[in-house]
């Protein structure tokens, strides 16, 4: 039995015996530059040295670095796949290549690991217009002692790493390092690295970068690097004898959390295996991107908004499994207290934020996901029922097999379900949703906001001057007096503000009473009669979000906002302009309390 602690020792400590430098790991939210918007590779974060820059490290360089990888998260639920892992791994700049390289993986795997050197198999590049076949390490293999019989030559689909969809990135052909988990063959005629029975596990990669990715193709680099990377997660598998990565050290607790809390068995394997695979891989995932250094919080643009996706994917599976969401941050506590506190000491230090969060997530899904369940199945009862009656009608009718645009939209708007969480949902009753109208509403929705908003903000000043200002200003007061008074789910769904009076609109389920009314005037007028200043400042899109401060309109991640503060009662992103103080603005009064559509209240209110 090796832990995840020692198999991370024993990486540095022999890469280190071999002259590296460990340069520890760096934050997982991509800075941008490659267009990546997590760290996907320990490889990522080198990008400028691997392409020539010096490194003030040196030449020889490992560590052991977060990835989070979001395109499989489908697949999430099997015995392998995981949204977060630790990537090993050790480079060469322009130092030493392919004859040391060679040498070190082999001594690692059979002197360290206690791998058998006539079981290891591996992968060489076959070749292409582009690079040669990679005849040199498959000659340094030989030498080494890996039987000419276990050296496979793939194609580039194989054998060549890049980071896919970007530009002016380095890359290379690589030679990857497989491994039978049992000596018994399948039965099938070749039982090798390519049998599908899965006997022969990838355990690593060493990939020789001397190219750079062009517009067009492949230019050689000065340097001749190497990027080695061997995943922690499958590695500590695989050398503890398991086929499946939830046994591990990394998430055997959280399981046995999730089977106490849900008293079923996870050997049991089936629908509540995978349910606890995917609560657990996420809450995981969730917990790294909350409590990282750049750490964000989930929202509905860029990396919120996968960190969103997820989890609400997991918070439904909670439900599949039968336990309470909230049970979540159990899960979360043992991921953070037990499991990796030590290797990333900044998760306990963020802990009671990172939970905090999690609480906030839950308690705003939660509060539409019924409701949205009860939508979805309505639409599914809608479809249905037009098949059958169209089917009634005409013989030779198609039966629709789509969830329209429209109804996705709402299910996102409305109920807060992500679009992919939809298609998920939708795929396991046999319907696929009409995306490219889901993406259609969604921009008609952006245009709706946008002319609103720009009609307030620019169209209201330029033609009227203060009197809109002052009104805007109450319009943030109030904003904030309902979400104290009635809900902090309560989020502004429109605004429009002419030299007489506001007008917002806001998700709630019913009319106000009349106590509620006057409650929330009385509070706005209480914040202007304390004549607090009310403070402009700018800021990353997302470190407003991680102070809590409220977006009405989707930014795009990244950007620069404008934010304005009235003490703190009121914190919102907006394009301003406002009054100097809360004292300019006289005697608020709300006019008039309305349905303005279904979920949604609208206020009229005036300035006397
Ligand atoms: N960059 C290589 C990988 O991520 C090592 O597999």
């Amino acid at each position: 039995m090796i832990t995840s602690k020692e198999l991370r020792e024993k990486w540095l400590s022999f890469y280190e015996s071999k002259g590296h430098v460990n340069i520890g790991a760096v934050s997982l939210i991509g800075d941008g530059s490659t267009g990546v918007m997590f760290n996907v590779a320990g490889m990522q974060p080198l990008m400028p040295y691997l392409l020539g820059q010096p490194h003030p490290a040196g030449k020889r360089l490992c560590n052991v670095q977060g990835c989070v990888r979001t395109v499989d998260i489908e697949s999430v639920g099997d015995a392998s796949h995981f949204t977060f892992f630790e990537m090993m791994g050790n480079w060469s700049l322009g130092d030493y290549f392919k004859k040391e390289k060679t040498a070190w993986t082999f001594e690692l795997l059979t002197k360290v690991f206690g791998l058998k050197a006539e079981k290891i198999c591996s992968t060489v590049f076959a070749g292409n217009e582009s690079a040669p076949r990679d005849e040199e390490t498959a000659g340094l293999l030989k030498q080494l002692g890996i039987k000419p019989e276990h050296i496979f030559y793939l194609d580039k689909s194989n054998n060549w790493w890049e980071l896919e969809g970007t530009v002016g990135t380095p890359c290379g052909p690589d030679n990857e390092w497989f491994y039978p988990i049992t000596d018994e063959e399948c039965g099938r005629e070749h039982c090798d690295i390519n049998c599908e029975c899965g006997r022969y596990v990838e355990i690593g990669n060493d990939v020789y970068m001397q190219y750079k990715k062009t517009a067009d193709g492949y230019e050689p680099l000065e340097n001749k690097n190497v990027d080695t990377g061997f995943g922690l997660d499958r590695m500590l598998a695989f050398l503890n004898g398991l086929t499946d990565g939830y046994k591990t050290d990394l998430f055997s607790g959280a399981i046995e959390y999730l089977e106490k809390a849900s008293g079923k068995a996870y050997d049991a394997g089936g629908a509540d295996r995978k349910a606890m695979r995917i609560i657990a891989d996420h809450t995981r995932t969730a917990v790294m991107l909350i409590g990282d250094v750049n750490g964000i919080v989930p929202s509905n643009t860029g990396a919120g908004y996968i960190l969103r996706r997820l989890m609400r994917r997991a918070i439904r599976y909670c439900k599949a499994l039968g336990i309470q969401s909230t049970q979540m941050l159990n899960v979360a506590k043992i991921f953070i207290e037990e499991v990796y506190g030590e290797a990333y000491p900044l998760l306990p230090k963020k802990e009671e934020y990172i939970l905090q969060e999690f609480a906030r997530e839950i308690e705003r899904f939660e509060s539409t996901l019924e409701k949205g369940m009860k939508e979805f199945e309505k639409t599914i009862a809608g479809i249905q029922r037009k098949n059958e009656f169209m089917a009634k009608q005409d013989p030779a009718y198609v039966a629709e097999q789509s969830i329209g645009g429209k109804a996705a939209f709402k299910l996102y708007d409305t109920y807060g379900f992500p679009l992919e969480l939809t298609v998920e949902m939708a795929a396991e009753r046999g319907y696929a949703v009409d995306e490219a109208g889901f993406a259609e509403a969604f921009k008609e929705h952006q245009e709706k906001s946008h002319a609103v908003a720009e009609g307030q903000f620019k169209g209201g000043l330029a033609d009227t001057g203060t009197a809109t200002t002052r009104l805007h200003t109450a319009t943030h007061l109030l904003n904030a007096a309902l979400k104290a008074v009635l809900s902090p789910d309560v989020n502004q769904k429109g605004s429009n503000i002419t030299p007489e009076r506001l007008r917002f609109d806001f998700n709630f389920p019913r009319p106000m009473t009349e106590e509620e009314i006057r409650a929330v005037e009385n509070l706005v007028n209480e914040k202007i009669a304390e004549n607090i200043p009310v403070v402009f400042a700018e800021m990353a899109y997302d470190a407003a979000r991680e102070q809590g401060i409220v977006g009405v309109f989707d930014s795009k991640y990244g950007d620069v906002v404008k934010t304005y503060s009235i003490g703190n009662f009121s914190r919102e992103m907006c394009g301003g302009p406002h009054a100097a103080s809360t004292g300019e603005l006289g005697h608020f009064k709300i006019v008039k309390e309305q349905s303005s559509a279904s979920g949604i209240r609208r206020i009229k209110a005036i300035l006397e």
